[in-house]
Parts: C-alpha cells; structure tokens; sequence
C-alpha cells in the first residue's frame, strides 16, 4: 500500500536544531545558511543573516529581507535601507556601528504571475517564532544596549500578536526578549515611510523615534 507523505504541523517549525551552541556571529551566519526550520527556504536565494559591528551599542531589527536583500545577502541594502540609513545618520547614530537584523531571516514573496516582479508578503507569526532562535543567538553575542524595532511585524515576532506600533513609536520600553532584560525603542518600518502619502511627514516621523533612540544611547 502507498504511504502518503506527512507534513510536518506548522507548530514543529523551529530553527532550534540549527543554531550552533558557543558560536560566534561568523559560525551563526554559515550555520544560518543551512537553516530549513521552516518551508520559507525553499523560495528564497539565500539565507539574510545579520550584518554589522559585533560590538554594536544598537541592535536594528526589521521584518525580513525584500528582494534586493534577498538577491544580495546582506540586510537592509534595498531602497528601505537607504532611507533607515539617511534618518539614523540624520538622528545621530552611526549606522556604520549598528548592527542590522532582520526577525526572519529568509525572504517570502509571492508572484501574480510566473516570471513576474516578486512581492513581499508577510511572515505568519508561527515563522516569526520559528525563526526566533537566530535573533536570540545574535542578541546573546552581540549584546547591544538598546533595540530599535522596525515596524509592527517585528513587534510580534518580539512582543507576540497584542503588539501595536502606533501605540508605543518613539518610547523607550524594558522588556525581556528571549530570557534577556532589554531596552527597546519601536519604530515605523523605514518601507512604511516609502508607501506612505505624505512621505515628510512619515520620514519626520521615523527621524523622531530615532532621536528618541540616540538619546537613550547617550
Ligand atoms: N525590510 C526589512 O524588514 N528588512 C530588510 O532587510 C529589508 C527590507
């Protein structure tokens, strides 16, 4: 008799087996090549691991590569990027000595049609949380002194599904995060800025709760 193929329950997805114990970043990174924690691998090019000063004072964390980072390897390298970059500088943190992250660390897109532009779509919270043993592997090594959260995707996957973005932008919040007490401030998610109508004011926005952010670093 065939034996039909079982599916492993969404709930079984896990980075966990993955994630080298006494690694260092560069090792997380390789090991995070191979990551097949959840399906999100087999679409995408290649793994987005964190990039950025080991040492870093500030922890940037976003939702997901788009298709530039995807297409590249590195986080936040797209038009996104660009701006993050422009508002941090503007706000006072280099971002040359941040270290940049993303809560999922594979690309997932869909298509309208075959051949045609990829577009993002967002995580689900079970591969948020599958994903979550790499953040909690970079937040245990590089041990930064603030995170700033980009966008209301990466407040669930730090916070769980309560988390609103609108209600806690530009505040200095201490919570724990994968068993580490941590200062965090969220903010907008920079793509937010670029779709937004009034992109001034949206950008305005975003330069404030980085402000916010440098000055809990002074
Ligand atoms: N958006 C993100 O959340 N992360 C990236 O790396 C790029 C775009």
């Amino acid at each position: 008799m065939a034996t039909k193929a079982t599916k492993a329950p969404e709930d079984a997805y896990t980075a966990a087996p993955f994630v080298p114990e006494h690694a260092d970043l560069a090792a997380l990174r390789e090991a995070a090549g191979e990551c097949r924690g959840c399906p999100l691998h087999r679409d995408a090019t290649q793994t987005v691991f964190g990039a950025g000063n080991t040492h870093a004072r500030v922890m940037l964390v976003g939702e997901q590569p788009g298709d530039q980072e995807d297409r590249q390897g590195r986080p936040f390298v797209g038009p996104a990027g660009k701006l993050l970059d422009r508002a941090l500088a503007e706000a006072g943190i280099d971002p040359g000595e941040a270290y940049v992250t993303n809560a999922v660390k594979h690309f997932k897109f869909t298509r309208a049609e075959p051949r045609k532009r990829r577009i993002h779509k967002a995580p689900t919270l079970r591969e948020m949380t599958a994903c979550g043993p790499w953040l909690a592997a970079e937040l245990a090594l590089v041990e930064p002194e603030l995170i700033v959260v980009l966008g209301a995707t990466a407040g669930k996957a730090l916070f769980g599904s309560s988390f609103r973005v609108t209600q806690v932008r530009g505040t200095v919040l201490e919570e724990e995060i994968h068993g580490r007490p941590e200062r965090i401030v969220p903010t907008v998610h920079p793509s937010a800025v670029l779709r937004a109508e009034d992109r001034e004011a949206a950008y305005q926005g975003l330069l404030s709760d980085l402000k916010v952010a440098a000055r809990a670093l002074s």
